[in-house]
C-alpha cells in the first residue's frame, strides 16, 4: 500500500538504520528501485521533486508508483521533495502522496516557521506527514543556488523551537552534505559534522532527521562515465561509511538521487560506445535499469541496513 513515513521512521529510530529515499521520474528508474527494495523487502520513499512533475507529469509518477506497489507488494512512501510553495504542496497532498517536503530552509527563521506551519496544518487533515528544513545546504537545490560560502549548518539551538511551533513530522538538516555530483573540493576530506547532529539529536529525542545530498558519487562509475565520452573531472561525494554511522543515528531518510543519475548515465554511455549500431531504446534502457537496481540493492544492504525491515 501507499504508506507515511510515520511507522517507518519508528522502526527505523529504534532499529538504527535508515530508509532510502530515492528521486524519480520515470519508469525504468521506478522500476529499477522498486525491483531492488522489493527483492530485499526494504521500506521505501519514492520522491519527486518540482522538476520531475514538470517533466513526467503527475498523473503518470502516481500510477507508475501504484502499479510498482501492486508488483511489489511493498509498503511504499510517496514524497514531494523539496516543495518551494504551500499550492504545491496542496497539489501533491490532494493528489494522492503521502508526505511532503516544504523547503523554506533559504528563508529567515519566522518564515521558515510561518509556511510550514501552515503546510503541517493543510497536510495533517488528510493524513499526510510533512519535512521541513532547518540549515542550508551547499550546492544547487532544485532551481535555488546556494554558494559554498552561503551554506551554513544547521544550528542545534534552534531545532527544538522550529519542531515545536511547526509540528512537522521530520526534520532535514544541514550537516556538510550537499546535492550533485560535486560535494567536496578535490584532495579535501570529505567529513560530516556529526558533531552537530549529536546536538540536534540531544534537542529532540526520539525525532527523525533527514539527510539529503546523500550519494556517494562511487569513482568507479565516474571513471566510466569519463571512459565512454563523458566529462565529470573531480566528481565526488559522501563516504558510505559516513552515511552507515548516520543510519545509526537519528537519520531515518537518506536523500540518494545524483548516484542513481550516475548508474543510469554510465551504463548508457557504455552501451552506445560499445554497440554503436543500436538504436532500439531497450537496449540501452534495459542494462540502465539493471545499473540502477543494483546501485539501489547496494544501498540498502551496505549503507542503509533497511533490509528485511
Ligand atoms: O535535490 C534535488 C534532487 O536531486 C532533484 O533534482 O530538481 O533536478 O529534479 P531535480
Ligand atoms: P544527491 O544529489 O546527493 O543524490 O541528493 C539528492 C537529494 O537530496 C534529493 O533531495
Ligand atoms: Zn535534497
Ligand atoms: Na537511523
Amino acid at each position: 500500500p501507499l504508506v507515511t513515513t510515520k511507522e517507518m521512521f519508528e522502526k527505523a529510530y529504534n532499529g538504527g538504520y535508515a530508509i532510502g529515499a530515492f528521486n524519480v521520474n520515470n519508469m525504468e528508474i521506478v522500476q529499477g528501485i522498486t525491483e531492488a527494495a522489493g527483492e530485499l523487502r526494504a521500506p521505501l520513499i519514492l520522491q519527486v521533486s518540482k522538476g520531475a512533475r514538470n517533466y513526467a507529469n503527475h498523473t503518470y509518477l502516481m500510477k507508475l508508483v501504484e502499479a510498482a506497489i501492486i508488483e511489489t507488494d511493498l509498503p511504499i512512501c510517496l514524497h514531494l521533495d523539496h516543495g518551494d510553495s504551500f499550492e504545491l504542496c496542496k497539489s501533491c497532498i490532494d493528489g494522492g502522496f503521502t508526505s511532503v517536503m516544504i523547503d523554506a530552509s533559504s528563508k529567515p527563521f519566522e518564515e521558515n516557521i510561518a509556511i510550514t506551519k501552515q503546510v503541517v496544518e493543510y497536510a495533517h487533515d488528510k493524513g499526510v506527514v510533512v519535512e521541513a528544513e532547518l540549515g542550508t545546504l551547499a550546492g544547487v537545490e532544485d532551481e535555488v543556488n546556494v554558494s559554498a560560502e552561503d551554506s551554513s549548518y544547521t544550528k542545534p539551538e534552534e531545532v527544538q523551537e522550529f519542531v515545536d511551533r511547526t509540528g512537522c513530522d521530520s526534520l532535514a538538516i544541514a550537516i556538510g552534505t550537499s546535492h550533485g555530483a560535486y560535494k567536496f573540493k578535490p584532495g579535501t576530506k570529505p567529513q560530516l559534522r556529526f558533531d552537530v547532529l549529536e546536538e540536534c539529536m540531544k534537542k529532540l529525542p526520539g525525532f527523525p532527521i533527514v539527510l539529503h545530498g546523500s550519494s556517494s558519487v562511487p569513482q568507479d562509475f565516474v571513471a566510466k562515465v569519463n571512459k565512454y565520452g563523458g566529462d565529470m573531472p573531480g566528481a565526488i561525494g559522501v563516504p558510505e561509511e559516513q552515511l552507515r554511522k548516520a543510519a545509526q543515528l537519528a537519520v531515518c531518510k537518506i536523500n540518494i538521487d545524483s548516484d542513481l543519475r550516475l548508474a543510469m548515465t554510465a551504463s548508457i554511455r557504455e552501451h552506445m560506445a560499445l554497440h554503436p549500431g543500436d538504436f532500439d531504446p531497450r537496449q540501452y534502457l534495459k542494462p540502465a535499469r539493471q545499473a540502477i537496481k543494483d546501485m539501489v540493492a547496494h544501498k540498502i544492504v551496505d549503507v542503509l541496513g533497511c533490509d528485511g525491515k
